[in-house]
């Protein structure tokens, strides 16, 4: 099939587009930079064989999105593209409202004039709010601590409407949980734009000395050993999850949880990297961050069943890969 992958040069939408590829899908890719380089093209040409066609344009732009309508046949959306630092999402709720809500709506617009029947939209596990663990796809949602939660909510409900109300419209709703890890040629991986927000590439910046200690947000949660409990997965599995997705779409609308439904705390990966990759990660307890919640993990039973996909790398695999990026690209 031919897919079009919104934000397929970013840490998730590479690590897909390279699993795309190899099931034999063309890929087109429209980014717009604003959270990843160019430079991982030429990348994904190293690892695939293939220099996937890409658009270096604003998907919230219908014009410059369109053109993409038009020059090629496509079979289906896996939509990326979306500002997801939850804490910058506080700071500017206009960004992410405006973003994440328009660039949804403008492709839903396009899918529907351009009969494209297969739409996998990247939503998250924050959606669930501070629900009961595990958390489960037939949730009642609850609402969330910032913007960025909202955003999700709000697209996926925008997709559920637009779904309904166009039968020939499928989608499927992808809750990720915490992706961490790189593909294991160590060419592509997590490589956020300025200071990051999440666990990963703090730890992998104090690993590399580019910062003195890593401030872990909180002991006191009440959780294995007080530090937060969060559902990591690599993100070669996440990739495969959506691979899985977009080939498997049924009828209407689905949700499905991608995480392992195991839960690792904040000190148990740090110690995992320790060990695994043999290097030091100084680290002090501070205190908790607003908006965190003590720990949250998956149901990834029904993913399993409907898509037959499982989580298949385990935390040592995620440490592991998640330094071999930042080794090769010291
Ligand atoms: C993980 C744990 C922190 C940094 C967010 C989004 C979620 C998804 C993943 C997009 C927590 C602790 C972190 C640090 C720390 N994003 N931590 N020191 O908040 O679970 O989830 O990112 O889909 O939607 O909500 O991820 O990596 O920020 O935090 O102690 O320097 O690590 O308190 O327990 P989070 P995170």
């Amino acid at each position: 099939m031919n897919i079009l992958v919104t934000g397929g040069l970013g840490f998730i939408g590479s690590h897909t587009v390279v699993e795309l590829i190899k099931n034999n899908h063309t890929v087109i890719i429209a980014d717009n930079l604003v959270n990843s380089k160019l430079e991982v093209l030429d990348k994904l040409h190293q690892i695939t064989g293939i220099k996937p066609t890409f658009y270096q344009i604003d998907v919230t732009d219908a014009d410059q999105t369109e053109r993409v309508f038009t020059d090629h046949q496509i079979d289906g959306v896996i939509h990326f593209a979306g500002l997801k630092a939850v804490g910058e999402s506080v700071a500017k709720p206009l960004e992410y409202y405006y973003n994440n809500l328009v660039s949804t709506m403008v492709l839903s617009r396009l899918c529907l004039k351009y009969g494209v029947g297969k739409f996998v939209f990247s939503s998250s596990a924050t959606v669930y709010g501070e629900n009961e663990v595990p958390f489960v796809e037939t949730m009642t949602l609850l609402p969330t601590t910032n913007p960025y939660g909202e955003t999700k909510k709000i697209s996926e409900r925008i997709l559920e409407d637009t779904s309904r109300a166009n039968p020939g419209f499928s989608v499927n709703l992808l809750r990720y949980f915490n992706p961490v890890g790189a593909h294991e040629s160590g060419l592509i991986g997590e490589d956020p734009n300025g200071i990051p927000n999440n666990l990963m590439p703090f730890v992998t910046k104090v690993a590399k000395g580019e910062m003195p200690r890593l401030s872990v947000f909180g002991d006191d949660y009440p959780t294995v050993d007080g530090t937060g409990v969060r559902d990591y997965i690599h993100v070669v599995d996440l990739a495969e999850g959506h691979v899985a997705a977009i080939e498997k779409m049924g009828e209407g609308v689905s949700v499905y949880n991608l995480g392992t439904g195991k839960g690792t705390s904040v000190l148990e990966l740090v110690n995992a990297f320790i060990e695994v990759n043999g290097v030091d990660v100084p680290y002090k307890i501070v205190g908790r961050r607003a908006g965190d919640i003590a720990e949250f993990y998956a149901d990834a039973s029904k993913a399993e069943r409907e898509l037959g996909w499982k989580a298949k790398r385990g935390i040592r695999e995620m440490v592991r890969d998640a330094w071999g990026f930042e080794k090769n690209n010291m």
